[in-house]
């Protein structure tokens, strides 16, 4: 018997199995119900009084020996599967390209605006996000009672009146109007605060773009030919503008643009809430007092200066009804303009 035992310890120390399936087999073969362990253990039964006590551990021992040679083999197998696996690169195989993204809505629009400017000779200008009351308000001849300078419209930093977050873009008109002499040419885009509730409509971050134009001799003529070439270059050329006078603190005259409805083609329709216009910008001739403001002589030079936000104009252009989406960057409306300009 002690043959037999000794026997089926060797196979089992010399096991060698090529994948997981034999191991169960030998398993089976070994330890299982039917198995030669087991056939050893009734032939146990049988053996003299005497030899039980040495029989009886060698069988145990056998027992134990199998047992964690076969949950040994497992895990090593597992094991160099996993390390494969791992080291399976194909290093022929052609990489994969990354899939572009695509430019913001915002973005879009606010180049192709800068662009169609800059045909007109026009050149970018930038300032600051976090400003001060002069470059805001006071040098673009705001009164000091307009309520623009209200606190439900403007975000102040730290309790202090004097600097805020910019709630428009022509406070780079004066930080132009400070290092350049005209004639002055410029678009100015950015990012403006206001301190609104956030609906579907409005958001209290958003983008505006500023045009000025001063030099000898621009008329309102000027001005509305520029806004007149902009719109047919920005929504085709079946565009036509108008003109209502308005109100702005830092433009005389002042007046507020429409272009014709694109969906409906000046009929009527939901979006221009049967109208046939839509409102894209505020504009006006430069006021002289703005021109004192900032050391230029009125008497010598004139200009034009509008204004419109890039995520009205974008909503015209793309359609898209809820302001929000612009700010919530989910990749789901991103890649909807994947293919856009
Ligand atoms: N700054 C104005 C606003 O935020 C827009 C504007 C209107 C700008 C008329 C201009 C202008 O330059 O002439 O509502």
């Amino acid at each position: 018997m002690t043959d037999k035992i000794n026997e089926l310890l060797r196979r089992v120390e010399e096991f060698k199995p090529k994948a997981a399936a034999e191991i169960e087999e030998f398993r089976i073969k070994v330890l299982g119900k039917k198995g030669e362990l087991n056939a050893l253990m009734e032939e146990f039964k049988s053996v003299a009084p005497e030899l039980k006590r040495e029989v009886g551990q060698q069988l145990n021992r056998l027992k134990t020996e199998a047992t964690q040679r076969i949950n040994a083999l497992r895990e090593e197998l597992q094991q160099s599967a996993a390390g494969e696996a791992g080291t399976s690169d194909d290093l022929t195989r052609p990489g994969s390209a990354d899939g572009l993204g695509s430019r913001h809505p915002i973005s879009l629009v606010r180049n192709q605006i800068v662009e169609i400017f800059s045909r007109l000779g026009y050149t970018v200008a930038e300032g600051p996000e976090i400003e001060d009351d002069w470059h805001v308000f006071s040098a673009l001849n705001f009164p000091p009672e307009h309520p623009a300078r209200d606190m439900q419209d403007t975000f102040f930093i730290e309790k202090n009146p004097d600097i805020l977050l910019r709630t428009h873009t022509s406070s780079i008109q004066v930080r132009t109007m400070e290092h350049q002499r005209p004639p002055i040419r410029v678009i100015c885009p950015g990012r403006v605060f206001r301190n609104e509730a956030i609906s579907y409509r409005a958001h209290c971050i958003f983008h505006q773009i500023e045009g000025l134009y001063i030099d000898e001799g621009v008329s309102f003529a000027d001005l509305k030919q520029s806004l007149l070439y902009f719109a047919k270059e920005l929504f085709g050329e079946q565009a036509v503008i108008r003109m209502r006078p308005s109100y702005f603190p830092f433009t005389e005259p002042s007046a507020e643009v429409d272009v014709s409805c694109n969906l409906c083609g000046g009929k009527g329709c939901p979006v221009c809430k049967g109208t046939g216009w839509l409102e894209i910008m505020g504009c006006g001739m430069v006021d002289p007092n703005v021109l004192k403001a900032n050391n230029i002589d009125p008497e010598k030079y004139s200009g034009f200066a509008f204004g419109m936000g890039i995520e009205r104009i974008a909503m015209l252009k793309y359609g898209v009804k809820d302001l929000r989406l612009y700010f919530e960057n989910d990749v789901r409306f991103l890649h909807q303009f994947d293919q856009a300009l």
